[in-house]
């Protein structure tokens, strides 16, 4: 069982550390399983943190470098914190000529978000996307599962507030 000393890690309980070390053991001596054990620890912790990435590193017998090089060539993987809600707006062409400029003004000031960040309460993440594929209802931004359609900077806030 892997058991190397464990980074204090405000993000990562007890809990989650044993099921870090189960997806290590599970992945170590597969060749390629890098990418696995990282997706697997990241659903746990939500996002990977610097310490997290050294740990599954030493834990699979590979340089730090190597796996950190990983983490960060790929979008899925996230070395930064969600909130738990990621906001996409879409800044397609057709969403553009519709405003979406301005909507993403709106949601910046009122949560102090920038985009690609998270708000420090982990509410929202905030992204900006290419064609979602629904220029019909442009502009559009997405909350989790749901797509909002004619999205208006003046009603933007009221739509979001219902995500706690
Ligand atoms: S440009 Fe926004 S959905 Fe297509």
């Amino acid at each position: 069982m892997t058991c190397f000393m464990k980074p204090h890690h405000e993000d990562i309980t007890q809990e989650m550390w044993q099921k870090i070390d189960a997806v290590i053991e599970t992945n170590k001596n597969t060749p390629g399983a890098v990418i696995t054990a990282l997706r697997e620890c990241q659903e746990i912790v939500k996002y990977l943190p610097v310490e997290l990435i050294d740990y599954i590193a030493d834990g699979m017998n590979l340089p730090g470098s190597e796996v950190f090089g990983v983490a960060s060539f790929y979008s899925l993987f996230s070395l930064k914190p969600k909130g738990r809600h990621t906001i996409k707006v879409c800044t397609g062409t057709a969403c553009y000529v519709k405003g979406i400029r301005e909507v993403i003004n709106r949601i910046g000031n009122e949560y102090h978000l920038k985009e690609g960040g998270t708000t420090i309460d982990r509410r929202f993440s905030l992204e900006c996307v290419r064609c979602l594929g629904a220029c019909g209802l442009a502009p559009v931004m997405v909350v989790g599962e749901d797509t909002h359609g004619e999205i208006a900077a003046e009603n933007v806030i009221k739509s979001l507030e219902n995500y706690k």
